[in-house]
């Protein structure tokens, strides 16, 4: 076999499948039951009616040829309804909104469509593990900008330097905050200083607590000259499954996704759109009942660890680990999977990233196992 072109051998490794490989190995290995609370995957599935259209659909003998390659209209509509209705933006369903196969391809490609070989992407430090393959791809060159965690989280974007893209995301994986404020103004600001653009993944957008409000990044100002924003079906209904998400704002940018789209893929499946429709325009209870769910769990693991933590969003909580505390350690010794901190970022070496996605028992015996390992360590 001939080498593997470039682009392929440029791909860093994969964060999260290695740490499934070692979360894997180590729960191969004689001990208690390991308790994996280092993947962020819904463990809560989508609401009953949503199902129900799906299969329904499914049973029809008309939606099972190739469907429209942009999506349905009708998807389209349904997801612009919902930015008009809960984040206050307007968008026009045929030129703002291009339909995805789960957010995750639309970090990947939006690297793609907007920097060439040899220009820049700038990743918020620390960031989400998968953002460091799109400029990958790209042939482009990849900078952070930190994070400050005295501010929030928020970035100093004022001295942030020009790039052909730069990445946001909040609520943030794995900082757990909601956009500080001021943050998409000044994200704003820089690309209208720079001429780069603005990618604002809200993926978590929903999962927000303390009675806060969901932010789309597009609700500020300018933002539609400025960028866009991934909007994804996986954590607002617990459908990750299912691989739906949304690339929203900037017409242009929209417009060089849905070519790419055309060139890669022939839609998704009617029956998934159709359920995606019941999801985004039928009952909405399930949110509040996820969003009530979560906030739950962050309290009972805030309660638990002798260390103060925040998550105003997310399903994730993101701390320092105490002194002589490590991922391996709580792995090894206490046999409870976090997410390593160094995975996000160069800034992120002693920290961890916890998740809350979990059954509710399984995520009390982690807690108790956290417990134990941070009181041994605090002592
Ligand atoms: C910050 C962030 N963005 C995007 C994604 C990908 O979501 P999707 O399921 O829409 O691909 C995830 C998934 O965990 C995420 O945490």
């Amino acid at each position: 076999m001939r080498p593997r072109p470039a682009r392929i051998e440029r791909l860093p490794e994969q964060y999260f499948v290695g740490l499934l490989g070692r979360v894997a190995a180590a729960a191969a290995e004689a001990g208690p039951p390991l308790v994996d609370l280092g993947r962020g995957n819904p463990e809560l599935g989508p609401p009953a009616h949503v199902v129900e259209a799906l299969v329904e659909s499914a049973r029809r003998p008309d939606v099972h040829g190739y469907a429209p390659i942009r999506g349905l209209a009708r998807t389209r509509e349904a997801i612009a309804r919902r930015y008009r209705d809960v984040y206050g933006v307007e968008l026009d369903p045929d030129r703002e909104i291009a339909v995805l196969p789960g957010t995750k391809t639309g970090i990947v490609e939006l690297s793609l469509v907007l920097a060439d070989e040899g220009e820049t992407v700038r990743l918020p430090d620390p960031y989400y593990p998968d953002y460091p393959s799109g400029p990958a791809f790209a042939g482009a060159g990849l900078e952070t900008f930190p994070l400050d965690p005295d501010a929030g989280w928020a970035p100093h974007l004022d001295d942030v330097d020009a790039a052909a893209a730069l990445y946001l995301n909040y609520p943030s994986n794995p900082c757990a905050v909601c956009a500080p404020d001021g943050v998409f103004a000044a994200a704003v600001r820089w690309a209208e200083r720079t001429g780069g653009a603005i990618v604002h993944d809200a993926a978590y957008i929903d999962l927000v607590y303390d009675g806060r409000a969901p932010a789309s990044f597009l609700a500020t100002p300018g933002a539609k000259d400025a960028g866009v924003e991934m909007w994804s079906m996986s954590k607002t209904y617990g459908m990750a499954g299912w691989r739906i998400g949304f690339v929203v704002g900037n017409a242009e940018i929209v417009e060089r996704i849905n070519v790419l789209n055309d060139h890669e893929r022939v839609g998704i499946f009617e029956p998934m759109q159709r359920a995606t429709i019941a999801a985004l325009e039928g009952p909405q209870e399930s949110v509040a009942e996820r969003v009530a769910t979560y906030e739950r769990r962050r309290d009972l693991l805030a309660g638990a660890l002798a260390a103060p933590i925040v998550c105003e969003g997310t399903f994730f909580v993101w701390l320092s680990l105490p002194e002589g505390l490590t991922a391996e350690r709580l792995l090894e010794e206490h046999r409870v999977a976090v997410a390593p901190g160094e995975g996000f970022g160069p800034s992120g070496a002693g920290w961890a990233r916890i998740s809350l996605a979990v059954a509710d028992d399984v995520l009390a015996l982690g807690v108790e196992r956290l417990a134990e390992a941070f009181a041994g360590v605090l002592a």
